[in-house]
């Protein structure tokens, strides 16, 4: 990753010729952290984008380019599947995954020649192949198995509970009997994606290897040989003060074994294992600026009101899935003066509701107006996470920093 000054400085240029609000995007940090997992992982994986994480269409088109390469593009309604589409994905390197697909959504899908459709019940599966057999299509599927179990460490975790997502792993063996004999759907393999945001490698590990168990279960069962198993990877990435990175290398070595003794089976000889991730690809490698546009002392503390702030980074305001809203990290883009006076701020955004809170209880030196503020960790479930219709200030804008040949930074606006 470009170092914190470094990044700082490039940060204020962003601001200053673009003005904030704005995302700003590293690509670099991107391309370095694919080749981290592609490397640490001995290139058992592919690395499947979910492109729910940040749908921006310039980003897209990157991901896909040849020098990042991402093998594969999960996309979860028809407007992403328009997305990729427009980045130049090929749709075989699509899937398509979601609880409430539409008959138009799939039609869409099954008519661009989508690579596979993850279904998510038998009832979708029957959908899906009378879709497929009006258009004259064989289409592939991947079957979604909701596990029962996910280990302690998981920021979101989906399993053992009543769950719109997959088919419950009580229930799977005779579900994949039904999907198996539905003659217009070829059945490729099978996708798991059971939690996420984990910073635990123990959990990680132990994780990945109940989905290589129930793999190995219900393809044996079924005597199946998949083209194809998906590992949603669940990599959490620091949002947080006390947050330590997590060690890919710790969660590659533990996962090692499990990944040789499955693949050491003929039946997965010419199996394809595919990481589907978002946040850990993209989420480091964006930061949010805002910077202030009014401040007022108000029984003992500073209220600093920002030019954006929930309604852009929902996540930052501590909406988006977490239980007790927690500040963000954030550091000052704009220096502070030497003279300036420590004190205790509480950091907001433009809205007109308390919920637009960035930072409480937050003591530094005193901020001034038009300072600006960087929120890191805001690559992924940023922009797009976000109710930017809400009271109708102007989105931000979106902004990529390329590292050129001459080793200078080169700052391109990519807003939608
Ligand atoms: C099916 C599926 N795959 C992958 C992801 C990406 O998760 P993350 O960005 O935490 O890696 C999600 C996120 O909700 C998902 O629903």
């Amino acid at each position: 990753m470009i170092p914190f000054e470094q990044r700082r400085e490039i940060l204020e240029r962003v601001s200053q010729t673009f003005g904030t609000p704005s995302y700003v995007y590293f690509l670099d940090d991107i391309r370095e952290r694919a080749a981290e997992l592609r490397t640490a992982f001995a290139h058992r994986f592919r690395l499947s984008y979910a492109v729910k994480a940040n749908p921006n269409l310039k980003l897209l088109e990157r991901l896909r380019a040849p020098d990042l390469n991402i093998d594969a593009f999960d996309i979860s309604s028809g407007g992403e599947l328009r997305r990729a589409l427009a980045a130049g994905c090929s749709p075989s390197q699509l899937s398509f995954t979601g609880p409430g697909k539409r008959d138009a959504e799939l039609s869409a899908a099954v008519d661009a020649g989508i690579g596979e459709v993850v279904v998510e019940s038998v009832a979708e599966a029957c959908r899906l192949a009378s879709i497929a057999k009006a258009a004259g299509r064989i289409q592939r599927v991947l079957i979604r198995l909701a596990p029962k179990r996910v280990p302690k460490g998981f920021g979101l975790n989906l399993a053992g509970k009543p769950t719109q997502f997959g088919i419950d792993e009580e229930e799977c063996l005779a579900a994949i009997l039904e999907v198996k004999q539905l003659d217009d759907l070829e059945l490729a393999g099978f996708h798991i994606y059971s939690g996420t945001q984990c910073l635990d490698e123990g959990a990680i590990v132990e994780n990945w290897a109940l989905y290589a168990a129930l793999f190995q279960e219900v393809c044996v069962a079924h005597d199946l040989r998949p083209r194809k198993l998906v590992f949603g990877a669940g990599l959490g990435i620091p949002y947080y003060d006390h947050d330590a990175p997590l060690k890919l290398l710790d969660v590659a070595s533990g996962i090692q074994p499990i990944l040789e003794t499955l693949t050491a089976q003929s039946r997965f000889g010419e199996t394809e294992l595919h990481l589907e991730l978002g946040r850990y690809l993209v989420g480091e490698a964006g930061d949010y600026l805002t910077s202030v546009v009014h401040k007022k002392p108000s029984r003992g503390t500073l209220m600093v009101v920002c030019d954006g702030g929930m309604n852009h980074h929902l996540a930052a305001a501590g909406h988006f899935g977490q239980v007790i809203p927690r500040n963000f990290r954030l550091f000052r883009v704009t220096k502070p003066s030497p003279l300036a006076v420590e004190t205790a701020h509480q950091i907001c955004g433009p809205l007109c509701t308390t919920i637009d809170t960035l930072g409480r209880n937050l003591r530094m030196p005193e901020l001034e107006v038009g300072d600006v503020i960087g929120i890191p960790s805001s690559g992924a479930y940023g922009l797009t996470a976000s109710p930017t219709a809400f009271i109708g200030h102007d989105p931000p804008r979106e902004v990529l920093v390329t590292r050129n040949a001459l080793g200078d930074f080169d700052l391109e606006e990519i807003s939608a």
